[in-house]
């Protein structure tokens, strides 16, 4: 655990640090997975002709620090399994605890704000403003935040620095390249340094390469002690993962995919 209140957080960061890096010097699991979904499921439009089940009994522990990928086909759930973990949307039934919350104890205003400090969202298609430079488009979380004006442009300037754009805060995202767009999106998840980075299909609008730098960049992040929760349909993008879970009609399977459930515990 971190020592709650020690002063120095200013020990050379390899990149955006997490508020609570999971990897603890004195080697100690920690008690507290930052996601434990029990016996979830999620319906659409319970008791009516559109009733869709999307999510059936999905169990999931993920400890801070991991960089897991959850993989399965189009319309296998994933989004929806997504948008539960990121405290958009509740399930059905089963349960959810982020960071040992119960998310469905929470109202709407409480749950907004463990969204803001515990949660980055990255999506395929970046969802920059257009209007706005890349600076710009990462401040804005700050804003949100309540973070003083004159402190914002530093901190924004210092996160698109650690994605390699210190020289593009100008540039609208329609003078960036698709992978520089993503870039930005990832600083602008990252920049209230929530512990978990939250990814639906980053690479899906990549051509391969610069897919693998984003990629890189999960992995660098994962090393200074973020939660990465990748989602993708894609093998290849899931073998960067160091744990991968598969996802089916709504049923979650770990490890190889051989369709089966995993084994009682
Ligand atoms: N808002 C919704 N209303 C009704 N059905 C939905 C809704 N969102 C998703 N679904 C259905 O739930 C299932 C899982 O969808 P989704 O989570 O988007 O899958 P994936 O992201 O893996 O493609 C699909 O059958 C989809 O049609
Ligand atoms: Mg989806």
């Amino acid at each position: 655990m971190m020592a709650a209140g020690s002063g120095d957080h200013r020990r050379q960061p390899p990149l955006v640090p997490a508020a609570n890096p999971a990897a603890n010097p004195a080697g100690q699991p920690d008690p507290v997975p930052v996601v434990r979904i029990e016996h979830l499921d999620k319906i659409y439009n319970p008791g009516t002709p559109g009733q869709v089940q999307a999510l059936r009994d999905i169990n999931l522990v993920i400890q801070g620090g991991e960089f897991l990928a959850i993989m399965g086909p189009s319309g296998s759930g994933k989004s929806t399994l997504m948008n539960i973990i990121g405290c958009l949307d509740a399930p059905t039934a089963g349960r959810y605890l982020c960071d040992g919350i119960d998310v469905a104890s929470l109202d709407a205003e409480e749950r907004a704000r463990l969204r803001l400090a515990r949660i980055g969202f990255v999506f395929q298609s970046f969802h920059l403003l257009p209007r706005m430079s890349a600076l710009e488009n990462v401040t804005l979380p700050l804003i949100y935040a309540g973070v003083p004006r004159a402190e914002r442009a530093a901190i924004a300037e210092q996160a698109l620095a650690q994605v390699g754009l210190a020289d593009r805060g100008r540039h609208r995202p329609n003078e960036l390249s698709g992978g520089q767009q993503q870039r930005v999106a990832i600083a602008r998840a990252l920049i209230n340094s929530p512990p978990i980075l939250l990814a639906d299909e980053p690479t899906g609008a990549l051509d391969s390469r610069t897919g693998e730098d984003i990629l890189a960049l999960f992995k660098r992040l994962r090393d200074a002690g973020h939660t990465v929760i990748l989602i993708t349909h894609d093998a290849e993008v899931a073998a960067h993962a160091d744990r991968v879970v598969h996802i089916r009609d709504g049923a979650l399977h770990e490890g190889d995919d051989d369709g089966q459930p995993p084994p009682e515990a």
